[in-house]
């Protein structure tokens, strides 16, 4: 059993889905100081953490310790350079609580814009000052959003219904893609000249520590509003403060040096200011919870490294290509059945190919069932050359039109020392696994999915309504069904989903009656 400490009160989502997994032992206290608890349980696998400052002390003090899940978008709180030096891998749940964010910006704005705080607290004291709290309208006003990631395009999407005119900077997004999401790209120069309302969504990092700095400031357009719900630190807050009077600026602000109690730095400055509440939503601390727990499940079963940012991994490496490429591997092991493996070929297509070093644990993770996904590449290659296994990664030409995809063969020695090639190639489609081919079979396109059969056999008249005779006879319902065939072999496949699993007996039955190759592969 792996122990998951979880020192916050993240939602029992996360402490749920571990436990029901059934290989995780997870401790849930967020009453017990940190160091207390760390102390207590020196064999931690995982912390999962909300905005605890995570340092190295912390990481030195468990010695067990592989991996810390970051439940949000930020890790600034967590010492990742030390993590790296001591092999702890650290994940945030990228876009999982970027909604609460999002609708934030549109609140404070909107609650800035109508005075709603000074109205509430002057009606209920009795007063009635209507002309006083004369206000200002969203609608149609120039908007500028620095960082177009998960909350910044969030911003712009919900701002749709405003007709504003949405300026963006963002120095690693296209600006075609920017354009995509209805944002006009700009410079920070543009925006801070030009909008009437300016919100960052940028991380905390070297290279933003100061971003708004005098030099912007100074440009803003009388009676403008800077909303930051990004991070304290941003923003050069004693150069705002130089101009907020003469230019008569509004600040709304969520981030402080440190989420605590006691006086507040830029309380001089800020209109409105929020204790962090930016994800304190119900719903984005459900998401980040639920995603931490996939996430940390992923990469121990699956050698899902997508999440990981403490390591090189080049940005845009997504989730579902890492599960497509154990899917893939776990996939054609099953169909090859346990024959020593002795060439492992692979062709990444389209945008994968950066990736392939971090694909191919994904794939020896779906293979060797207990390959341990904290290895590096390195040790993946060892584990191959120790086994007899030559490993080719093909050269491949995109001019084949496979988009996106993963081909996976693996070459078995068959018990007459012959080898046989086992072939599988699949995508990603509208965010869902694809199997586009499995061995000749081409143009697939099946979800992996549930428990699924296959049957591969010499067609003739009568083999699919045998085994669906078989199946019907024992309840099983079919779900969905591919059947290709070859017209050059003469050999057709029967793919079938099926609603509950057939027992051995009943694909050994299947298997007789219909002289086929059969396997039972169950995809989670
Ligand atoms: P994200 O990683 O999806 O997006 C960040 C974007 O910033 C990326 O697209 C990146 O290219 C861009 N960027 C990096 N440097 C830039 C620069 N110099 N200028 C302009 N753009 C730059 O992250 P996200 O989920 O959108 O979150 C953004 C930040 O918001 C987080 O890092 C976190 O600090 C903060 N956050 C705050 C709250 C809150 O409760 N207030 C909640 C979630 C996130
Ligand atoms: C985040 O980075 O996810 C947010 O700032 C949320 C938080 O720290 O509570």
């Amino acid at each position: 059993m792996k122990k998951v400490l979880i020192p916050t009160k993240l939602d029992r989502v996360a402490a749920e889905l571990l436990a029901a997994n059934g290989g995780y032992e997870v401790i849930q206290d967020a009453k017990t100081p940190l160091p207390e608890l760390v102390a207590a349980h020196p064999d931690t696998h995982a912390l999962i953490v909300r905005s605890e400052k995570i340092q190295a002390e912390t990481i030195d003090a468990l010695p067990q310790l592989k991996v810390i899940v970051r439940a949000g978008a930020g890790y600034d709180t967590i010492d990742i350079r030390h993590a790296r030096v001591k092999g702890v891998n650290v994940m945030n749940t990228p876009g999982a609580n970027s909604n609460g964010v999002a609708e934030e910006v549109i609140a404070l704005i909107l609650a800035d814009a109508r005075h709603i705080i000074r109205a509430d607290r002057s009606t209920r004291e009795g007063k009635w000052e209507k002309k006083q709290l004369m206000g200002r309208e969203l609608t149609g006003k120039t908007v500028g959003i620095v960082g177009l990631g998960h909350i910044g395009r969030l911003v712009a999407k919900h701002l749709k219904g405003f007709d504003n005119r949405i300026l963006g900077y963002d120095p690693l997004i296209a600006s075609d893609r920017v354009r995509d999401m209805g944002i006009e790209p700009a410079t920070l120069e543009e925006i801070f000249s030009r909008a009437d309302f300016i919100t960052l969504h940028v991380p905390l990092m070297d290279s933003t520590r100061g971003l708004v700095n005098e030099a912007l400031i100074s440009q803003m357009k009388n009676g403008a509003t800077l909303i930051n719900c990004a991070r304290y630190g941003i923003i050069d807050e004693d150069a705002f403060r130089k101009f907020k009077a003469e230019k008569n600026l509004r600040y709304l602000n969520d981030v402080y040096p440190k989420d605590a109690e006691g006086d507040k730095p830029n309380a001089d400055i800020a209109d409105i200011m929020m204790p962090h509440l930016g994800a304190n939503t119900f719903e984005a601390n459900f998401n980040a919870a639920r995603m931490a727990a996939e996430e940390l499940i992923d990469l121990d079963v699956k050698g899902d490294l997508a999440c990981i940012v403490n390591r090189d991994i080049p940005a845009g490496l997504e989730r579902s290509y890492s599960e497509l490429a154990y899917t893939l591997a776990n996939l054609v092991r099953q169909i090859s059945g346990p024959l020593p493996i002795k060439l492992l070929e692979t062709s990444f297509y389209g945008d994968l190919k950066p990736f392939q070093k971090w694909l191919l644990v994904s794939i020896l993770a779906g293979i060797w069932h207990d390959f341990d996904p904290y290895n590096d590449v390195k040790a993946g290659m060892k584990l191959l050359e120790e086994n007899g296994i030559r490993y080719i990664d093909r050269d491949v030409s995109d001019q084949k039109g496979y988009g996106n995809s993963i081909t996976l063969d693996i070459t078995v020695e068959l018990p007459d020392k012959s080898m046989k090639l086992y072939s599988v190639r699949g995508t990603v489609t509208e965010g869902i696994q694809t199997v586009s081919r499995i061995d000749e079979f081409d143009r697939l396109y099946f979800e992996p999915k549930g428990v699924t059969l296959f049957c591969l056999y010499n067609d003739r008249p009568g083999v699919i309504a045998t085994i669906a005779r078989r199946l019907a006879d024992a309840g099983i319902n079919i779900e969905d069904m591919r059947n290709p065939h070859n017209v050059k072999t003469h050999r057709s496949l029967a793919i079938l989903r099926l609603n509950i699993a057939p027992s051995a007996n009943l694909v050994a039955d299947i298997k007789d009656a219909v002289k086929a190759d059969s396997v039972i592969s169950t995809f989670v």
